[in-house]
C-alpha cells in the first residue's frame, strides 16, 4: 500500500490539511477508535483483529513478533473503512534485545553520548521488530530508594533528570520521526510519580506546588524542548486530582504554558482507574473527566470506547475535543511515515545484537559503574600479583538478573555475566574458583556458606558479587527496607573474617543501605543492573583495563529511616553541622534538653547520606584548584564564566565528571542548599592539569516562586565546583537586574 493510492488521504501537501481532510471523512466511532489503545495477545486475538477492522483500534501495545504485527497492520490498512496504520507501541525502557544498564545505571555514567547511543541502539532493535513507539524516557524525578521504579527513573536531581531524557529522547527519535529506525518518545508519568508515598507503588502523592514547579516539571518541560512525540499520564494523585484527569497538569501546563503539540495517553487502566481513585462515579464519567482534562488516548481499558460518542452527542463533549485529540494522533502516524510504509521488513535492519550494538551496550555499562570504596587502592586488582581469585555470590553468573527490570525482549543468552568474563580473562594469569554461596539474594539458606568460605579461604583476593534479582525493583516491586536481602551480610561477614583482600560489588535496582556492610570490604564497585555486557565492563574495571567513572545520580541513605534524603533539599533554619549533631551512643546519662544539639538530625544516623549524590572514586585522586570567576556581577543578558583547574594527582588515567552547583543566598522563597545547574565529564592522564570552564546565564539563577511564576531575583549568590555536591570550590558572585 502506498500513501498515493489511498482513497481518504487528500494530495494535499501540507501536513495539517491533509489530516483535516481525513479527519472530515471519520465517523465519529472511527475517531474514537483512534483514541483507543489496545493491548495485544500472545498469537493473533480474534477479538483484536475485529475490533481493528471495525476501525475501533487506533494503536496496539504489546504485540510482540514482526509477523503478527504486520498481519495486525494488514487488517488496518487493507480491511478497515479508512486504511488508517496502527501505532504499536512497546516498553523500550533500557533496550529492546540488547540490554544497555537500567536507566538509574545509564544517570550514573553522566555521559549523554553513551546514553543516546544506547537509545538509538534500543530504537532500532526494536523498529526491526515491527514497533513504531516506546513508553520512554521515564523522567519521574525521585528521592525515594523504597519505590520499585527508582531503577527506571534519573534519580533525584531535575537538571541530570532532564540531560538523561533529553539523551534518551534524541536516541529513540533519531534524525527524523519518519527515518525507518526511528520510534516515538514517551515521557512519563506525568507528573508526580515518583513521589508515591512512603516508596509504595501507586500510593498517593502529597506534593507542594513548588516542588512540583521546581522539582518534577522541568525534565518534562525539557522532554518538550527535545521535540518528545508523546507524553503518559501516571497512575497517582497529586493533592487529590488523579494525574490522568489532571487538567492543570495536562491543559493549562503542557499545552498552554509549554505549547507541547504531541498527543497524551494513559497509563494501563488508568482512565478507569479513576473509578477506584473515587474521583469518578462510572466508566462514563472516567472517560468525561480524563478526556476533557485533555486526555487524547487511553491505554488498555475501553471506557472512551463505550461511553465518548455518547458523551459527544449529548454535548458533554464538543467535538471540536474529540477532533483535536484525533489530528494529534494522526499526525504522529503521518510524522512516523506510516501511512506511506505501514510493513516492517526486519531485512532492511541490521540484526539485533551484533558487534556495534553490544560495544554500545558495554560502553554504556563500563561507565554506569560507580566506585564506593576503594581502602589502600585495593582495586584495580593486580592480575600479576594475584595467584588465586575466588568470585563468590549469587549474582556472579547469571544473566537473567543482570539485565534487570523491564526486559522483555532482552536476550539472556547474549548476557556476558562477571563470571564467564574473569574467568575468560583469568586464563593463564592466575586460578580461579567460584561459589554461588547463595541460590538467592534473598534466601535464608545457610548450607552454602561452607562451601563458599571454603573457596574463599583458598584465594588470596575474593571478589563478591551480591545485592538483589531484577524482581526485587521495578513496577510495584517495593521495599519498606533497603537492606541487602537475606542473609548476604552474614556470608559477607564470615568472608571478611578470613582476612582476605576483599571486593564487593553490588547489583541491584535501587540503591541499599550498606552502612553496616561496608567496614567488611576494602573495595566496593556499585554496579545497579548493568544490562547484556555487564560482565566484561565490570572486569575491566574491576583489573584496571577502564576507569571507573561513574557518579551516584541519587544519594544513599545510612539507613531507611533516613529515607528521604537528598542533597538539593531546602534550608532549614536550624542546620544541622558536625558540631551541634550528637550521636545516640554519647548522649550522657540524664541528659537535659540542650545537651544534643536542637539542629535537624537523627540521633542515631545523623544528617548526612552514607555517601552523596554526584560521588565517585577514580582510581587517582583529582585535586581542585580555587574558583576563578570572570567577574563578581551578572546582569540579565550577561553570563559570568568560572574557570577551575584539576589536576590527576595519581597514577591512573581518570574520567572525571565536574559539578557545578549553585545557591540562591536570599530569595522570597526558601531555597535547596545547592542545585546542580552544570557538568561536564572529562578524561584525564596520570599527572595531566587541566582548566574547565563554566558560563553560569541568568536562567541558572531563577526559581518557581510562591505564586509559580518563573523568577529571577537580584541578590547574593554562591557558585561550588568539584567532584561530588559536597564540592568545597566555592566563590560568590551577584545577579543584578
Ligand atoms: C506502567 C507504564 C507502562 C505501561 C505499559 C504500566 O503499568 O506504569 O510505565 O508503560 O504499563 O506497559
Amino acid at each position: 500500500m502506498n500513501e498515493k493510492s489511498a482513497p481518504y488521504i487528500s494530495q494535499s501537501k501540507d501536513l495539517n490539511q491533509k489530516i483535516e481532510d481525513l479527519i472530515s471523512q471519520m465517523t465519529l466511532e472511527e475517531k474514537v477508535g483512534q483514541m483507543s489503545q489496545l493491548a495485544g495477545h500472545p498469537g493473533l486475538d480474534d477479538r483484536l483483529m475485529n475490533s481493528i477492522r471495525n476501525g475501533e483500534v487506533g494503536s496496539v501495545l504489546n504485540q510482540v513478533g514482526v509477523q503478527d504485527l504486520n498481519e495486525l497492520q494488514r487488517v488496518a490498512v487493507e480491511e478497515s473503512r479508512l486504511g488508517i496504520p496502527l501505532i504499536f507501541a512497546r516498553d523500550v525502557i533500557h533496550g529492546f534485545q540488547t540490554m544497555m544498564p537500567i536507566p538509574l545505571g545509564q544517570a550514573a555514567s553522566w555521559n549523554m553520548e553513551l546514553i543516546e547511543k544506547g537509545a538509538r541502539v534500543s530504537a532500532v532493535e526494536a523498529a526491526r521488530d515491527g514497533i513504531h513507539w516506546t513508553f520512554a524516557p521515564m523522567i519521574d524525578l525521585t528521592r525515594d530508594p523504597r519505590w520499585g521504579r527508582i531503577a527506571e527513573s534519573p534519580g533525584e536531581d531535575p537538571h541530570l533528570g532532564s540531560e538523561v531524557g533529553r539523551a534518551m529522547i534524541r536516541g529513540f527519535q533519531g534524525k527524523n520521526l519518519s527515518d525507518k529506525d526511528s520510534i516515538a518518545a514517551c515521557a512519563k508519568h506525568f507528573a508526580g510519580y515518583g513521589f508515591s508515598e512512603a516508596g509504595r507503588d501507586y500510593a498517593f502523592v502529597n506534593l507542594s506546588d513548588s516542588e512540583l514547579y521546581n522539582f518534577v516539571l522541568p525534565a518534562f518541560k525539557e522532554a518538550v524542548k527535545e521535540g518528545v512525540a508523546t507524553f503518559m499520564t501516571g497512575f497517582s494523585d497529586i493533592n487529590g486530582i488523579p494525574a490522568t484527569a489532571h487538567k492543570r497538569l495536562l491543559k493549562s501546563i503542557l499545552r498552554e504554558e509549554w505549547d507541547f503539540d504531541g498527543f497524551t495517553v494513559s497509563d494501563w487502566d488508568s482512565v478507569v482507574q479513576l473509578i477506584t481513585h473515587g474521583f469518578a462515579e462510572n466508566e462514563e464519567s472516567a472517560a468525561y473527566l480524563s478526556q476533557s482534562a485533555g486526555l487524547d488516548m487511553e491505554m488498555a481499558s475501553r471506557s472512551f470506547h463505550f461511553n465518548l460518542c455518547n458523551l459527544v452527542t449529548s454535548g458533554k463533549i464538543p467535538v471540536t475535543s474529540i477532533d483535536q485529540s484525533v489530528q494529534r494522533i494522526l499526525k504522529l502516524k503521518f510524522q512516523l511515515g506510516l501511512f506511506q510504509t505501514p510493513y516492517t521488513d526486519p531485512e532492511l535492519f541490521p540484526v539485533s545484537g551484533n558487534e556495534d550494538h553490544l560495544r554500545a551496550a558495554e560502553e554504556i555499562a563500563a561507565e554506569s559503574l560507580v566506585l564506593l570504596k576503594n581502602d589502600f587502592d585495593k582495586l584495580p586488582l593486580d592480575s600479576d600479583q594475584i595467584q588465586k581469585l575466588a568470585v563468590i555470590g549469587p549474582l556472579a553468573d547469571d544473566g537473567f538478573e543482570q539485565m534487570g527490570t523491564w526486559t522483555f525482549d532482552g536476550v539472556e543468552d547474549w548476557c556476558l555475566t562477571p563470571l564467564k568474563s574473569i574467568r575468560k580473562y583469568a586464563l593463564d594469569k592466575f586460578e580461579l574458583r567460584y561459589s554461588k554461596g547463595l541460590k538467592t539474594s534473598r534466601t535464608k539458606d545457610r548450607t552454602g556458606f561452607i562451601d563458599a568460605l571454603s573457596v574463599a579461604s583458598w584465594a588470596d583476593t575474593v571478589v563478591m558479587f551480591m545485592g538483589e534479582e531484577s524482581i526485587l525493583s521495578g513496577e510495584a516491586h517495593c521495599r519498606a527496607n533497603i537492606d541487602l536481602p537475606g542473609i548476604q551480610h552474614e556470608l559477607i561477614e564470615e568472608i571478611s573474617k578470613l582476612g582476605k583482600s576483599t571486593v564487593l560489588v553490588i547489583m541491584a535496582g535501587r540503591p541499599l543501605s550498606l552502612t553496616q556492610t561496608l567496614p567488611l570490604t576494602n573495595a566496593l564497585l556499585y554496579a545497579w543492573h548493568p544490562g547484556t555486557m555487564g560482565g566484561p565492563a565490570i572486569k575491566d574495571v574491576l583489573f584496571g583495563l577502564k576507569a571507573p567513572s561513574g557518579k551516584l545520580p541519587v544519594s544513599f541513605p545510612k539507613s531507611s529511616g533516613q529515607i528521604p534524603i537528598y542533597y538539593n533539599h531546602r534550608r532549614s533554619g536550624k542546620p544541622a553541622s558536625h558540631e551541634t549533631f550528637t550521636h545516640i551512643d554519647h548522649i550522657p546519662a540524664r541528659a537535659a534538653q540542650t545537651s544534643v544539639g536542637n539542629t535537624s538530625f537523627h540521633l542515631d544516623d545523623g544528617f548526612e547520606p552514607l555517601f552523596p549524590f554526584g560521588f565517585g572514586l577514580g582510581f587517582s585522586k583529582v585535586a581542585y584548584h580555587d574558583i576563578e570567576l570572570s567577574g563578581r556581577t551578572i546582569t540579565k543578558d550577561g553570563t559570568i564564566t568560572v574557570c577551575i583547574e584539576l589536576i590527576n594527582q595519581g597514577q591512573h588515567m581518570i574520567h572525571e565528571v565536574v559539578q557545578l552547583y549553585i545557591r540562591d543566598n536570599v530569595a522570597s522563597s526558601t531555597r535547596p542548599v545547592k542545585e546542580l545547574k552544570a557538568f561536564q565529564k572529562i578524561k584525564l592522564n596520570p599527572q595531566e592539569s587541566r582548566q574547565v570552564e563554566f558560563t553560569i546565564t541568568p536562567d541558572m539563577l531563577g526559581f518557581y516562586n510562591s505564586e509559580n511564576n518563573w523568577v529571577v531575583e537580584s541578590g547574593d549568590f554562591r557558585v561550588w565546583v568539584g567532584g561530588d555536591s559536597n564540592a568545597r570550590q566555592s566563590a560568590k558572585f551577584q545577579y543584578q537586574d
